[in-house]
């Protein structure tokens, strides 16, 4: 798995075999079924050829919201082409090559579980009444890479507040879309799909952790996790799931997909930690893309003042 190293490592030099997905087979497999017959009898390089990108609309009355950083912001060409989506393929460049075709119209997020009022929503009727904010985030992967987005989208405390969760309700989990036939990296065994996600209830009413619809004032392009996605800025990156069409509320600490590929190396906790390093690499200095030099990793990337005390207590090593 590409997510178990840090970047500047070559994936064919750590992935064990098999495990790889390898770029050959899988260009012919996300052109077989996504593509279809319009590349058929058209040589390797046209299969190559990226899906076409949707034109992201912008998002109109969009106001500053609070714990922005004024770092310097990460170019979009950057964000939108250098992306873990592992449903469209392990390669960086993965996501913005295939994720084109994913159909997010029409889109529905069922909201169930241990709640007093269980609904499927349209995207349209979630979002209806919620004031859109700008989120100037850092994003810190456990790959040891970092960006700095300007996110917009609404607190999901708003969302689980209108759901009414009862009081056994410990923790919220969600889900991402499965969907092979139009995410191709689906069709491979890279991790147990659907991705799942979960936060303990007291992270997910954190006002720092949003459910993202956009990007530097526009929808989210899909390879950002189109049309909604989690963003936990404290947390290392893969938290922060993408596609969503499930939050369920349980009593019990829900699977995670990278806990579930190696607990070992991913727990559910997942904060940013600098002290504790991943089992095959630091986690004191990530490379901010765009940056020559490596800068360091700040405990809870930075948002201890607001995030520290949900973990007073808690051995940090013991629940990574
Ligand atoms: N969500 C889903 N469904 N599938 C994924 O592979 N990758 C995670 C996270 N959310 C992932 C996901 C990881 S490892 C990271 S670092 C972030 O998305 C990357 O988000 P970005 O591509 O918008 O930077």
């Amino acid at each position: 798995m590409l997510i178990k190293r840090p970047s500047d490592i070559k994936a064919s030099e750590i992935t064990p075999e098999g495990l790889y997905l390898n770029r050959r087979e899988f260009i012919r497999a996300s052109s077989g079924a996504a593509v279809g017959v319009a590349f058929a009898g058209l040589g390797a390089a046209s299969l190559a050829a990226p899906a076409p990108a949707f034109a992201q609309e912008p998002l109109g009355d969009v106001k500053k919201g609070p714990f922005g950083t004024d770092e310097k912001l990460t170019p979009y060409d950057d964000v939108t082409t250098y992306n873990n989506f592992y449903e469209f393929g392990t390669d960086k460049s993965d996501p913005s090559r295939y994720a084109g075709r994913l159909q997010t119209k029409p889109w529905t997020v069922k909201i169930d579980g241990l709640c007093d009022k269980p609904a499927d929503y349209h995207l349209e009727d979630l979002l209806k009444g919620q004031a859109l904010e700008e989120r100037i985030y850092r994003l810190r992967c456990v790959e040891a890479w970092s960006m700095v987005i300007p996110w917009v989208g609404f607190p999901l405390a708003n969302v689980i507040n209108r759901a009414q969760p009862t009081s056994q309700a410990k923790f919220v989990a969600f889900t991402t879309l499965y969907r092979p036939s139009q995410m191709p990296g689906q069709r491979y065994p890279a991790l147990d799909w659907p991705y799942v996600e979960g936060l303990r209830m007291d992270e997910a009413l954190h006002p720092l952790t949003i459910l993202a619809v956009g990007l530097y004032g526009k929808t989210l392009p899909n390879q950002d996790g189109a049309p909604i996605r989690l963003v936990v800025p404290w947390k290392y990156g893969f938290k922060s799931i993408k596609s969503i069409v499930r939050i369920s509320f349980v009593d019990r600490q829900p699977p995670t997909a990278w806990n579930k590929e190696n607990s070992h190396e991913y727990g559910f906790y997942s904060n940013v930690n600098p002290e504790v390093d991943h089992p095959r690499w630091s986690q004191a200095r990530e490379r901010r893309i765009g940056e020559f030099f490596r800068r360091k990793t700040l405990m809870f990337n930075g948002y201890g003042d607001q995030v520290a005390k949900l973990y007073e207590g808690m051995d940090l090593r013991k629940y990574y």
